[in-house]
Parts: C-alpha cells; structure tokens; sequence
C-alpha cells in the first residue's frame, strides 16, 4: 500500500516545463498542432471547417493513390504491422530487401539501407560515416536531422553560407583535416532552393571531400521520372551518399540511404540509428514500393504538379510576395516579421487556407516567413480559391 503522508519531492524540471515561454505562445496563439477531423484530397476539416492543405509536401498526390493503398492493406495481410525489432537483431524481411534492390536501381547506386523515418535516414547518412577526427562543411540551412547526425557523429563543423560554395572553399583552404565531408541538401526545404551541386562537386574532387546530399524534396520532383537533385544535375556518381524521406513525394513513411555496398554495410556497422532502431514496417515498405513504381509509370503526376506549380507563382508573383527565389515547389512567402506572417496567416485560415508559420530562430532573422507547398493534387478550384486567400492575406499586413 503505498504511503501517501509521504510525499514525493518535486523536481525543479516541473517549473521548467510550466513556465515555459515557447511553450506558452504557441498555445496562446494556436499556431501549431492542429488536429483536422477528416482529410478528402487537398480538403482538410476541422470544427466543421474546411480548409485546402497548402503546406505538407505531397508533391506527387500520391497519398491516397488506390493502387498504394491496396499495397499497404495487402502488405499488413500477408506480414502483420510490424517486424517488432531491429533489423540487425530479429533480421530484416525480404520486403526490405526488395524495396532497398528496387531504389538503389532506381537512384543508380549500388545498394540501399531503408528506416522507418527518413529522420533516422538522414542522421544517419551523417553518423554512418563521419567521426570525431573528420571535419563536417555545413550548409547554415540544414535540415534538423542532419545537425542531429553532425552532433551524434563528434566530428567538428563548420557552417558556411547558405548554398554558397565560395564560403565553404575558403574554409577548406585553411583546413588539413585528413576526411572532409560536405552536408548539403538536394533542395532546401525551407527555401526551395537547389543545391548548387556542380560547383560543391568541384571543390569536393580538388579537397577530396566525402559528399552527403539529403534529397527529402528532391526525390521525386526533380531529375528523370522523379530520380533526384543528383541525377538532374547528371552527377549521381559524384555525391558519395544520398538519402531522402518518403513523407514527401512518395506520400509515405520512412526513408533511405544509398551508396556503394561497401558503404551501406559500413553504415549497418557504425550508425547506432541504424542498428538500435526497429525495421521500416511492412505496410509503409510496400507502400514506398508501389508509390515508387506508380512515379515511373504515371508521369501525369509530375506533369500536373509543374502545371500547378507555375500557376502558383504567378499568382504569388502578381501580387508581389516575396518567395525566395525558390525554384521548386517548396515555396516560402517571406514577409520578414513575425507579426506580419501570424496576421497573413490567420487571414488565409480565415479564408480556409492552411499553411505554416516559420519563424526565427527556425529560419534567418529578417526572413520570417510562411511556408507553402504545392501539390499536383491541388484541383484548379483550390488555386483559385488560393488566389482569392493570397489576395485578401496580403491586404491585410
Ligand atoms: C530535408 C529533410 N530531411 C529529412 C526530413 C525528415 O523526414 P521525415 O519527416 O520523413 O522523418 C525532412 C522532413 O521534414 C526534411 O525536410
């Protein structure tokens, strides 16, 4: 029984957690973690509200695509939810295997690992390779799971200019370090940018740099049938490891790394996100596996998100918002303030738009911004009610 007159002491962590500031203005101004009641397409519900999706990063569409969700449904028949462990402990499935032989065809490379978050992927195509004696060249810009890989690893950084490989050459210049390694990303998800991969490809050959490009929002949207940032620029062979998430244009779970054999076994060696960490599950490995031949055989989906993209920025450019120069369809509406994205924001929830706020220190300071992203399945309806929103957002900041 237990002995209630004796009180537990209460840590301190307590007041930490109840006093907390980013904690408390996010609740107040309900920016994030929204709950929606029922999802139809683009269409998302929520108190009997309805609002078209303009920020997750189903670029293709694919995520309620019949032949995808037959895959899952029939995958759980066959194998159950889960494989219940890591795959170096309770063994992987020849579902993993197949799906990894399938995409490192695809990509070009020689061999793949699969995980059941394309975080983990990519913390690990860092912590995979990089060591406490190797020297890590940053873009400022990365995506979290890649600064979790750089912290994990040991190795020393150093952070040069976003997309600018003027910076990152003269920091190598100074640097004798023995393994130099370049942390890029295919297209910077904030910004929309693409890596300037052949020039970063240059400097890596003269400092014999080790390349890892993340490609989360490459991978599908650029290169032949959605092949990726490297295969746009023709330089597969020289980014030594890519890894991407399936959450975007595979509309799916999970994510991967690919490379050399050599290196996908060192990774199951060294990487403790790969080895302590249970298997992609079935239902998500055959989902990735079907989206991943629907991309190959229905071009129609890329055709379409192009379309809508271009129709996008002009509506974004006729009313002169400010988009970063993105060049994909990851595009940001940066206005600069955070007082002027939250009211641009609300105003297009009030016109049943959502999208996301970001917001220093997550982006630059001066470059505030609210973060959309557009998707072949966006009908001509949704623009042209994303038209009337932008419209009647921008007159009210
Ligand atoms: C560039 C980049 N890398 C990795 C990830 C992680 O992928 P996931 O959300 O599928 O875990 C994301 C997702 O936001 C991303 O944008």
């Amino acid at each position: 029984m237990p002995l209630s007159f004796i009180k537990p002491k209460s840590s301190p962590l307590w007041k930490r957690i109840s006093s907390d500031d980013s904690t408390r203005l996010r609740l107040k101004y309900d920016t994030y973690y929204h709950i929606f009641e029922r999802q139809e397409g683009t269409r998302v519900f929520k108190d009997g509200k309805e609002f078209i999706m303009l920020s997750s990063n189903d670029y293709l569409g694919l995520s309620n695509h019949p032949r995808i969700k037959e895959a899952g449904i029939q995958a759980i028949k066959k194998w159950g939810c889960s494989t219940t462990g890591a795959r170096l402990a309770n063994g992987g499935r020849i579902f993993h295997q197949e799906l990894e032989e399938k995409l490192a065809d695809f990509l070009g490379k020689e061999a793949c690992h699969v995980f059941s978050a394309g975080y983990l992927a990519c913390a690990s195509a860092v912590t995979g390779f990089a060591e406490r004696k190797d020297l890590i060249l940053a873009d400022k810009n990365l995506h979290s799971s890649l600064w979790s890989g750089i912290q994990l690893s040991g190795a020393r950084c150093e952070r040069f200019a976003h997309n600018n490989p003027v910076h990152a050459e003269e920091i190598l210049d100074d640097e004798e370090s023995a393994n130099k390694i370049f942390v890029l990303e295919g297209v910077y998800s904030m910004e929309g940018h693409i890596a300037k991969l052949p020039e970063f490809v240059e400097i890596a050959k003269k400092h014999r740099a080790f390349i890892v490009l993340d490609d989360a929002h490459g991978f599908g949207v650029l290169g032949k049938d959605g092949r990726g940032t490297a295969d746009h620029f023709g330089m597969t062979d020289n980014v030594d490891v890519l890894c991407a998430s399936f959450s975007k244009s595979l509309a799916g779970a999970g994510g991967f790394v690919a490379s050399s054999k050599d290196a996908i076994n060192y990774m199951r060696s060294h990487s403790k996100q790969t080895i302590f960490s249970a298997a992609l599950s079935p239902a998500s490995c055959a989902c990735a596996q079907e989206a991943l031949q629907v991309m190959q055989d229905e071009p129609e989906h890329r055709e379409r998100l192009f379309k809508n993209l271009q129709r996008y920025r002009g509506i974004l450019a006729n009313l002169e918002l400010d988009t970063w120069e993105s060049e994909t369809p990851a595009i940001p509406i940066v206005l600069g303030e955070k007082e002027k994205v939250y009211y641009f924001w609300k105003a297009l929830l009030e016109k049943g738009i959502y999208a996301i706020i970001s917001i220093a220190p997550g982006v630059p300071p001066g470059k505030d911004l609210i973060r959309t992203a557009i998707s072949a399945s966006h009908t001509d309806e949704d623009l042209d009610r994303i038209e009337e929103a932008m419209i009647y957002a921008k007159s009210k900041i």
